[in-house]
């Protein structure tokens, strides 16, 4: 009789199928605890840079340059070693250096933590991820279907420090989006934009066509944001302001070149989304061009993550809000009617529908 021969993977063996021990190899290679920490670390991530932001430190740093934690904490009057705890946290993020004790802005932080950097997100990092109550409360919100204090409930006082926050991104994204479509070859092109915050897309075309002309419409209160930035750029002159919910908003048939949906979509539920698709076809001239920015996660929901914890911040803190893919865009922007749909990403993280309105519709 032959002897039993040792099976040469014995992890393998049939008693340790899934079906009898779970996953064998988790007792041999256990997996990381990094993702768990990961989420854990990341509420404190965040608040370690809301709050250097809100003490004034990259923009302190950018006026005294490279500094001791004491000259630092002597011109933002804190103490020394409340200081330098915080400020080891950001430098652990990488967004600062630190080097033999002196504190500097790396390239991180001058380009985007900086007031006036040229792309800066500062006022942005507070108001980003919407009423941070809201967090706190998140599984009440999956119970009940709804957030507790949704911002539908008072639009403005969330929207309008959003858009002003969101503006330097935003605008530097419609201004990059004229080497992919060429907005500036138009003659005299009249825009819609809709739910225009402070009007980054109008203000980037306008500013590439001397002769165009916009309709900007946002919620009474925010549109105030877009009358101020307009006139600081020097195309308020050429803007009309339509105040009003863009769901139920007077809007000229075949009328426009180019209508914009900036970051509109995504509050508004599946019926809202394409509602508006609806309204920007019904709005342009045939040949006009629909613009639709938003985050979209891929078809299965999970190797984009920017864009899969924007459709989660969403149903945080508003009523509708949910994230949508390139596949369900695609889909309702043929439904409607759009030909030679192709998507541009001008800036990193900046994706953009482009659709056209074809001439035979
Ligand atoms: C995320 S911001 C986007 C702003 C801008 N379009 C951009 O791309 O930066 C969404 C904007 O939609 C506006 N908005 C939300 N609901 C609206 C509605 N029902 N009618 C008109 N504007 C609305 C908000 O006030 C806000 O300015």
């Amino acid at each position: 009789m032959s002897e039993p021969r040792d099976a040469p993977y014995p992890e393998l063996k049939k008693s340790h199928t899934m079906a009898h021990v779970g996953r064998p190899w988790t007792d041999y290679k256990p997996p990381p605890a990094a993702p768990v920490w990961a989420a854990i670390e990341g509420l404190g991530r965040y608040y370690i840079l809301v709050a250097a932001i809100e003490l004034d430190v990259f923009d302190t740093l950018g006026r005294i340059g490279p500094s001791t934690i004491e000259a630092i904490s002597a011109e933002l009057d804190v103490p020394v070693d409340h200081l330098r705890s915080l400020l080891d946290g950001v430098v652990a993020q990488g967004l600062l250096d630190q080097f033999v004790d002196i504190y500097q802005l790396n390239d991180t932080a001058k380009r985007y933590l900086l007031s006036d950097g040229p792309a800066s997100m500062a006022d942005l990092v507070a108001v980003a991820p919407g009423p941070h109550a809201n967090w706190t409360r998140l599984a009440d919100t999956v119970r009940n279907g709804v957030p507790a204090t949704p911002i539908e409930d008072d639009p403005a006082a969330f929207y309008v420090p959003l858009v002003e926050g969101t503006f330097t991104t935003m605008f530097r994204c419609a201004s990059r989006a004229d080497l992919k479509i060429r907005y500036s070859a138009l003659d005299a092109p009249r825009v819609l934009d809709l739910g225009a915050g402070g009007a980054p897309w109008a203000i980037a075309i306008l500013n590439g066509c001397p002769e165009g002309t916009a309709v900007i419409n946002d919620l009474p209160g925010v549109i105030d944001v877009a009358r101020a930035k307009t006139a600081e750029h020097g195309v308020d002159d050429r803007c009309e302001f339509r105040p009003g919910d863009f769901h139920t908003l007077d809007i000229e048939p075949d009328s426009y070149d180019i209508v914009v949906l900036g970051h509109v979509c995504r509050t508004e539920g599946s019926d809202g989304a394409q509602s508006l698709i609806r309204k920007a076809f019904a709005a342009l001239k045939p040949e006009g061009r629909l613009l639709l920015a938003d985050y979209f996660p891929d078809m299965e929901r999970k190797f984009n993550p920017h864009a899969v914890i924007m459709g989660t911040t969403m149903m945080a803190s508003t009523k509708l809000g949910f994230t949508f893919t390139h596949k369900q865009f695609s889909e309702w922007l043929m439904e409607a009617g759009f030909a030679h749909i192709r998507m541009i990403e001008p800036i990193g993280f900046q994706q953009t529908f482009v659709a056209v309105k074809p001439r035979t519709s």
